[in-house]
């Protein structure tokens, strides 16, 4: 891999919040890749195994868009398999959204916290800017009083309509995509419950 390939990486990755690779990798050059970007704390299968659901990778159903745990700084994925007619990962950058917000209502939602599957807690949006948002972990005992609901109400409803127009890319044998898990949220809709769908994803820190 090429210094300057990955210096294309990372800028797309710093302007937009996510990189999309056409350019057919081996598993060889997507770690290799993973290793130049960071850290990798985790390397996952993800493919559908209903009696495995619990973890949520594994189950058919949709994903509504969120972020992965922290540590993970970006998210890479490689595709293993992909059948003809899937569900595409949808990906949409945040960066906008919250600028959008007043300093007020921003100064609420850095009140709130979000827990993660370890039981971490974590601000939903830190002062330096990290984004955490899982809406399904979001600690409801955190929003304390009206303008908090409020706000946090409004960036639901930004999000909500900004997923109307997200990115969707079906990733193929041998294309990456790569997320920054702290300003970019992933999700997709429910796909077939014996999708043969695969794909090999990276946490890098
Ligand atoms: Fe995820």
């Amino acid at each position: 891999m090429s210094s300057d390939h990955i210096e294309d990486i990372k800028h797309d990755l710093k302007d937009n919040g996510w990189f999309f690779g056409k350019s057919l990798y081996t598993l060889e050059g997507f770690e290799a890749l993973g290793q130049r970007l960071g850290e990798i704390i985790a390397r996952t299968d993800i493919s559908i195994d209903e009696t495995r659901s619990v973890y949520q990778v594994r189950t058919a159903g949709g994903l509504t868009l969120h972020m992965d745990d922290p540590p993970a700084r970006y998210i890479a994925w490689l595709g293993m398999v992909t059948p003809e007619q899937e569900e595409p990962t949808k990906f949409l950058d945040t960066r906008p959204i919250l600028e959008m917000l007043s300093p007020e209502e921003l100064t609420r939602i850095k009140s709130i916290q979000v827990k993660d599957d370890n039981g971490l807690i974590h601000p939903m949006l830190a002062d330096d800017g990290v984004f955490h948002y899982v809406p399904w972990m979001i600690q409801m005992q955190t929003v304390t009083d009206n303008d908090t609901f409020e706000a946090l109400a409004h960036l639901q409803s930004l999000i909500r309509k900004a997923t109307r127009t997200c990115h969707t890319i079906n990733i193929q044998k041998g294309e990456i995509l790569i997320v920054d898990n702290t300003r970019v949220i992933h999700g997709r809709d429910r796909i077939a419950a014996d999708s043969q769908r695969h794909l090999k994803r990276l946490w890098i820190k």
